[in-house]
């Protein structure tokens, strides 16, 4: 039921600090400052020998699974290949003994990403499972895997699936990391900052309002562009993909250094650019990248870090999101965009949980 939220898709957004606790719920190890997983079904000897790993889904799974590939080779030190699933399904690439294969599915029924994991399957390489729906038939056909515990998510839009499937991805790349080289006092810190999620989170929602009349100032857009660097690439891709799918305005993610190399062309003052750009390695980067747009007359909306002067003396609108690690900022900035794509849809009459041409899971290919 909408317990009092006027749709599914405000509700699963406002869900994502209980969902991030029940990612994380007997899964973080303090003792071995590890986390552990009931269900990989290999034995730490086999994880040992992993040297790839290659990560696919579809959509906002396929999102995550970027994520996952700056957390995985961050956190440790295991190469990563992020692959479409309707790609990788037919592509048939080499892929090296010792390569282990991630399913990132919420509803575990995606008709791509099930016939990815079969093939490599079948080519002999273990193929594990990130899922959401308990018994569903990815979780059936993979190996062994990690549920989310995120409970049912509704809405079209996939919300809380998204910041679960990033946390359970950062859990998995701690879990690694600790097999290999990352110390016990690194785990711990990570241990510590995964804690603190679910309050940023909880905070970051605090923004609605504020996320409200930006989008009364944006509904008329008829392109939006996200950027972001890093971990916040991918950010900036969900945040794009939340807006075309529910308001159907054309919107478009990039790494922000990439805007130079083209898309600025598309840069007038009737088109936004939503900048990523909270405190980090590749700030100030962002910043001249933002201060190129601004020059250009196009309109900025920043998610900043708190009490950031320099960025709010150069944006329209700035949003401040809580300060956290950097490997964990994707689960906290997507939430202002989550909000801003479900009001401008709003705003713009469209059917917030059942947008038009979707469907919740893509079970044909
Ligand atoms: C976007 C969205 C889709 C799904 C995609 C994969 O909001 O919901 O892009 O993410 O269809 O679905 P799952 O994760 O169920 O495999």
């Amino acid at each position: 039921s909408l317990e009092g939220f006027d749709h599914y898709m405000l509700k699963e957004i406002y869900e994502q600090p209980e969902a991030l606790r029940n990612a994380m719920r007997g899964r973080l190890d303090d003792e071995n400052a590890t986390a552990v997983f009931g269900g990989l079904n290999l034995t730490p000897q086999q994880l040992r020998t992993v040297e790839r790993i290659i990560l696919t889904g579809c959509g906002t799974s396929w999102h995550s699974a970027l994520v996952g590939e700056y957390l995985i080779e961050d956190l440790a030190r295991i190469p990563v290949n992020v692959e479409y699933a309707s790609e990788l399904r037919y592509r048939n690439p080499p892929i090296e003994n010792n390569t282990l294969v991630f399913g990132i599915t919420q509803s575990g029924e995606t008709a791509d990403t099930l016939a990815a994991l079969r093939e490599t399957k079948r080519k002999g390489h273990r193929a594990l499972a990130v899922c959401n729906v308990v018994g569903s038939s990815i979780a059936q056909a993979a190996d062994g895997g990690v549920y989310l515990h995120a409970g049912p998510e509704i809405g079209v839009a996939s919300t809380k699936a998204f910041t679960s499937q990033c946390c359970v991805l950062a859990m998995l790349a701690l879990y690694f990391g600790r097999l290999r080289h990352l110390s016990f006092e690194s785990g711990k810190s990570i241990i510590e900052d995964l804690r603190q999620l679910p309050n940023a989170v909880q905070q970051a929602l605090t923004c609605n309002e504020q996320v409200r009349d930006v989008a009364k100032k944006y509904q008329n857009a008829s392109t939006v562009l996200y950027l972001g660097r890093q971990y916040n690439f991918p950010t900036a891709l969900e945040g794009a993909l939340k807006l075309k799918e529910i308001s159907y305005i054309h919107a478009e993610g990039y790494p922000a250094a990439e805007m130079k190399h083209g898309p600025i062309a598309l840069v007038d003052d009737e088109t936004p650019s939503v900048f990523i750009i909270p405190r980090g390695t590749t700030y100030d980067k962002v910043m001249s990248n933002m201060e190129e747009v601004k020059a250009r007359g196009g309109p900025v909306i920043a998610l900043a870090s708190e009490d950031d002067p320099q960025v709010q003396a150069v944006a329209d609108d700035v949003i401040a999101v809580p300060q956290v690690a950097e490997f964990l900022q994707p689960i906290v900035n997507v939430v202002p965009l989550q909000l801003l794509s479900y009001h401008i849809a709003l705003l713009r009459g469209c059917d917030v949980d059942k947008p038009r041409n979707l469907a919740k899971s893509v079970t044909v290919e």
